[in-house]
């Protein structure tokens, strides 16, 4: 842990696998420690965090501010509209200005170019709350929740279906072939990962040994997996909903294809990073429905799979806060602290 103090957390990439590997093991121990005594230690005590938002959030901006509290620390909330940031002021100043007054800031954006100069100019941690092309904290929760249920990450096959492009395709490929996970991206052709991002985790998995298959064949894509995962089909910034109906429909995850996977049921797991389409009652999905004449409102996934005993997305949110309080314990907290058990 002592060697990521300091350090921003931007993409997944900017950590090793061992040290990928300390932060999953991390939150598990806050967990444990939270539930068994009912309180944490106090890591972040008296340090100042900025909570920066140019999108929405409920999970990860709760989870900061939660966390952030069962540490020790203050922390600001800045919403995506009632500041001068992105609007009057250059990003590089901002971070300038948020680096004086704090000690780390959780940053929501939308380029990750912009991350990095948020990182560059601040002088403090940085933490990536999503951008379009990474979800990193999201990951550290995720395989938390994956290694909760089987016991362990090797040699395990997530799947993700849906949005091959987006940032949580992105980074659960490049999480799972760092961690020995094999990872399936079954999308349509035109929305399949990045050369880039292929190539970056064909690296990880050449070490790991992690088994990475790109396709638009579901049968075969889905085939043997231990999680079936998917996402929005059109991510926060975007409203290209007409053309991701048509494209991705086919890629709907429902009972079908989990059953399609040959996976005994105790070794298969739903996971969604939230928010979901797969109710008539968000009124996004409604108006959606209405707009393009939809026979349903279920997109990424039917109610039927969210609502089975496959679902594990409601203890993936709650992971979101143990993981996010190990990511800033081990950049910016006091690990004197830190003890074995
Ligand atoms: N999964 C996730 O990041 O959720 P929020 O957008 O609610 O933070
Ligand atoms: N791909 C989604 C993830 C939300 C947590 C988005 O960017 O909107």
């Amino acid at each position: 842990l002592k060697s990521m103090q300091g350090r921003s957390f931007l993409k997944e990439a900017d950590f090793t696998p061992a040290q990928i590997k300390a932060l999953i093991d991390f939150s598990i121990k806050l967990k444990a420690e939270k539930q068994q005594t009912g309180k944490v230690t106090k890591y972040l005590h008296d340090k100042d965090l900025i909570l920066l938002f140019q999108k929405t959030s409920t999970r990860t901006r709760l989870s900061f501010e939660l966390g952030g509290d069962d540490l020790g620390a203050n922390t600001a909330y800045i919403d995506p509209t009632s500041s001068q940031f992105g609007k009057k002021e250059s990003v590089a100043d901002s971070a300038r200005v948020f680096g004086e007054l704090a000690d780390g800031i959780e940053y929501r954006g939308f380029s990750q170019k912009n991350m990095e100069i948020m990182a560059e100019h601040a002088g403090v941690p940085v933490w990536n709350g999503l951008s379009n092309e990474w979800h990193p904290t999201q990951m550290i929760a995720d395989f938390m929740t994956i290694k909760e249920n089987f016991g362990h990450l090797k040699g395990l096959t997530l799947t993700f279906v849906g949005d091959g492009r987006n940032n949580m395709a992105n980074s659960l490929l490049v999480t799972g072939s760092m961690l020995g996970v094999n990872v399936h991206i079954v999308a349509p052709n035109s929305l399949q990962p990045d050369s880039k991002i292929q190539k970056l985790a064909a690296n990880f998995a050449k070490k790991s040994g992690a088994q990475l298959v790109i396709t638009s064949n579901i049968e075969t894509g889905v085939k043997n997996s231990n999680i079936i995962y998917t996402d929005v089909w059109v991510s926060m910034g975007k409203t290209n909903w007409q053309e991701r109906i048509k494209l991705l429909s086919p890629y709907q995850v429902n009972m079908k294809m989990m059953q399609a996977t040959g996976t005994p049921d105790e070794q298969l797991i739903f996971m969604h990073c939230l928010p979901a389409f797969h109710d008539g009652n968000i009124s996004t999905a409604a108006e959606a429905v209405k707009k393009y004449n939809l026979k349903s409102p279920e997109m990424e996934v039917t109610d039927e799979v969210f609502k089975s005993k496959f679902g594990r997305q409601f203890s993936e949110a709650g992971n979101r806060k143990h993981s996010i309080m190990a990511i800033m314990a081990a950049t910016l907290g006091d690990l004197t602290l830190y003890t074995e058990h």
